[in-house]
């Protein structure tokens, strides 16, 4: 068995990939997502800074490398992204005249999805461009365009290639406020007519926030909106948030603190416990909505390549996933498995 397989009849199974995975450095990870996922989403590779590095100059080989991958293996292939404020090219963010930036984003959309046409099953054609209290995040793009950067960035997405579904993807979709602005992201999209199929919940998670009952509301609210709802980059941190911390006033203080990296040897078996036990939970929600939720994407396939060792704090030792730094599956695996 494998998490692709026990899903098969929910919904699809991802993870976020880097190169050395798809370069095949890495076989025994090549291999791990040839048999338990039947979806990637390039972790990197595909951000702004690295397909239009400068002004026109588009680097496609990373890219094309994993999207032949993809096709030959059968995976589905999520273009991760088109628009977003973070890990922008320099030279997009020196541009001062709107008639510039736009016909930058135009070109940048239209270039990269026309490429790619017919091999893409969706993109995330905007990312994070909301705030915490729902409206809409001051970037570049909002300043010097205004909401229309939103609007037409579907629009030509959707030019380019007609087939692709697409997405708008945020974190912090459980929270009520971000909720609320999401859903009038969403709206307004819909008004203006332009093609949106779903909705990304990163779900960048901890232990026990959010709840299973904001979880559970959230994908109820998406999934009203009449699009699909997808988990784009689940994960669970074990690690404390600096911002959760009393007296946590700048985050830096606490770097390298024991305080801050407990597990630097190894989890211990009663948090490996309530680790696999929280997976599980919020597995059973998802199979329980799953004509709702179309794909669940981890980020990351073992905790050796999780993000999270250094976020939001540098060098520390986390343990947010199914496979451990050796690739073997850990007690929360066999937990999402033994729902199925
Ligand atoms: C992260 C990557 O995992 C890191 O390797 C990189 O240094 C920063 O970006 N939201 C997103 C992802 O949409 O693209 C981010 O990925 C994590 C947060």
């Amino acid at each position: 068995v494998s998490l692709k397989e026990s899903f098969a009849d929910n919904f699809l199974i991802g993870a976020a990939v880097n190169d050395a995975l798809i370069s095949l450095k890495d076989s025994l990870g090549a291999n791990l997502i040839k048999k338990e996922y039947n979806t990637i989403t390039p972790e990197n590779s595909m951000k702004w800074m690295y397909m239009e590095p400068q002004q026109g100059v588009f680097e496609f080989e990373t890219a094309d490398r994993y999207i032949d991958f993809s096709t030959k293996n059968n995976i589905a292939f999520i273009g991760h992204n088109l628009v977003w404020h973070s890990q922008l090219a320099e030279w997009v963010e020196k541009i001062t005249s709107a008639e510039e930036l736009n016909a930058s984003l135009k070109n940048h959309v239209q270039t990269i999805a026309a490429r790619y046409t017919g091999k893409i099953h969706g993109w995330d054609v905007v990312n994070e461009a909301l705030n915490e209290d729902g409206t809409l995040r001051n970037s570049l793009f909002l300043e010097k365009l205004g909401p229309d950067y939103l609007v037409n960035s579907f629009k030509w997405a959707e030019e380019a290639d007609p087939k692709a579904e697409l997405y708008y993807n945020d974190y912090n979709m459980t929270h009520v406020e971000k909720r609320k602005g999401a859903i009038e992201l969403v709206k307004m999209l819909q008004k203006e007519g332009v093609k949106i199929d779903g909705i990304g919940m990163q779900a960048h998670w901890g232990l026990e926030d959010p709840t299973l009952e904001q979880i559970e509301t959230s994908i109820l609210a998406y999934a009203d909106l009449g699009i699909k709802v997808m988990m784009t980059e689940l994960d669970i941190t074990v690690l404390p948030n600096p911002w959760d911390l009393e007296g946590a006033e700048v985050s830096q203080n606490f770097e390298g603190s024991e305080q801050m990296n407990p597990y630097s040897d190894q989890l211990p078996d009663s948090v490996a416990t309530q680790l696999a036990k929280r997976y599980k939970d919020i597995f059973e929600l998802f199979v329980k909505h799953s004509d709702k939720i179309s794909r669940v994407t981890f980020w990351g396939i073992n905790d050796g390549h999780s993000w999270l060792n250094n976020w939001p704090i540098e060098k520390r030792t986390n343990y947010p996933l199914l496979f451990d730094r050796s690739y073997q599956p850990k007690a929360a695996y066999h937990s999402v498995l033994e729902i199925k």
